[in-house]
């Protein structure tokens, strides 16, 4: 396909990050995100089918798309995965393909994804102790979790490869050390992420925060810490111990909101472009796609809604509407 001219909002931000739910469910309930029951999932008609991922990903990269980005619910419960992969890594002009999982499938499918061409992989873990991880993510799969980064970590074509906690209020307090520990005596570089208003059972509120400062600096009176210069889009501030290996991040977007540096778009499962997190309108690009539109057609069907991406979020402000989907219907 030609290159095109490059996407860009109406706020002048060029959109080079697309990042792709394949599919809505999950083999977890994380807190965070999922009810204990699970949701209602999307019909399998519903979903994209992986040569439609392929089409449109095809269309994001001649559009200047290079960073993709493979999310759920949770990839690996999609039957096949590893063949989307090799499909999307095929990609001529795609820079970096990565992987957002919750590493419970990892240990089955590490040399799959490897050989279908990942380029790197985050893995959610939100404590390191067993009973407190169960509580988390209403699973009792840390072991299993544990050995399916120590599986992908066989593999040192694949790297970094990051560990994301959801920090929560008298939730993470305590995990804070035990996680730097971790990120000092491994290669994983551990990140934490605000919790954010995107949780099904609506039990964020302001005060469910805890600020990625306030971790950092817990850590710091421990282990010193010194911060690596950053792109500007990207989202985490990483850290250097001073006195050791080992890298921590914080992902802040509540307290210190990202939003002017954003590049980044979403597509769900169900084949709806995204231009925010916290997006209250959704662009179809299933229907189109279905009905037989051309490039051209799904192109500017793609720009007039990237044009129209959110100059920023507004979960601190007063009115603020969290929006109908969940993370896991749309794809960290
Ligand atoms: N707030 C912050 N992060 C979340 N995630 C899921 N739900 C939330 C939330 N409400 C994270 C997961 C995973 C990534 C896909 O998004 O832990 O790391
Ligand atoms: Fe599943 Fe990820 Fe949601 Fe947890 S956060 S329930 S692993 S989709």
């Amino acid at each position: 396909m030609d290159v095109l001219d490059p996407l860009t909002d109406g706020h002048g931000r060029r959109i080079s990050d697309l990042r792709v739910s394949v599919t809505d469910r999950c083999n977890f309930r994380c807190q965070y995100c999922m009810p204990a029951d699970g949701l209602p999932w999307l019909d399998r008609e519903e979903v994209l089918r992986f040569e439609e991922i392929e089409r449109l990903v095809e269309l994001f990269v001649a559009l200047g798309v290079e960073d993709l980005r493979l999310t759920g619910g949770e990839p690996l419960v999609r039957r096949d995965f590893p063949r989307l992969v090799s499909m999307l890594a095929a990609i001529d002009g795609l820079e970096d393909l990565s992987l957002t999982t919750n590493g419970y499938l990892l240990e089955r499918d590490a040399m799959a994804l490897v050989d279908a061409g990942i380029g790197r992989i985050n893995v959610s873990i939100d404590s390191l102790q067993r009973d407190r991880f169960f509580q988390m993510t209403r699973r009792d799969a840390l072991p299993q979790v544990l050995r399916g980064i120590e599986a992908i970590a066989a593999f040192p074509q694949i790297h970094p490869i990051k560990v994301n906690a959801v920090a929560m209020r008298d939730f993470t307090e305590v995990e804070a050390l035990r996680f730097a520990e971790f990120a000092r005596s491994t290669k994983f570089q551990v990140r934490f992420i605000e919790f954010m208003p995107l949780d099904a059972d609506r039990s964020w509120r302001p005060d469910t925060v805890l600020a990625g400062e306030e971790l950092r600096a817990m850590i710091d009176a421990v282990h010193p810490l010194e911060e690596l210069p950053r792109k500007p889009s990207a989202t985490a501030r990483v850290f250097r111990f001073r006195d050791s290996e080992g890298e921590i991040g914080f992902i802040n977007p509540v307290s210190e909101p990202f939003c002017a540096d954003c590049n980044r778009v979403r597509l769900t499962a169900d084949g709806r472009l995204r231009t925010c997190l916290f997006s209250l309108h959704e662009t179809d690009l299933r229907g189109p796609l279905r009905a037989g539109a051309d490039d051209g057609e799904l192109e500017e069907i793609i720009r007039a809604a990237v044009w129209r991406k959110e100059l920023k979020h507004r979960i601190n402000e007063p009115g603020f509407r969290r929006p109908a989907r969940t993370m896991s219907a749309i794809g960290g």
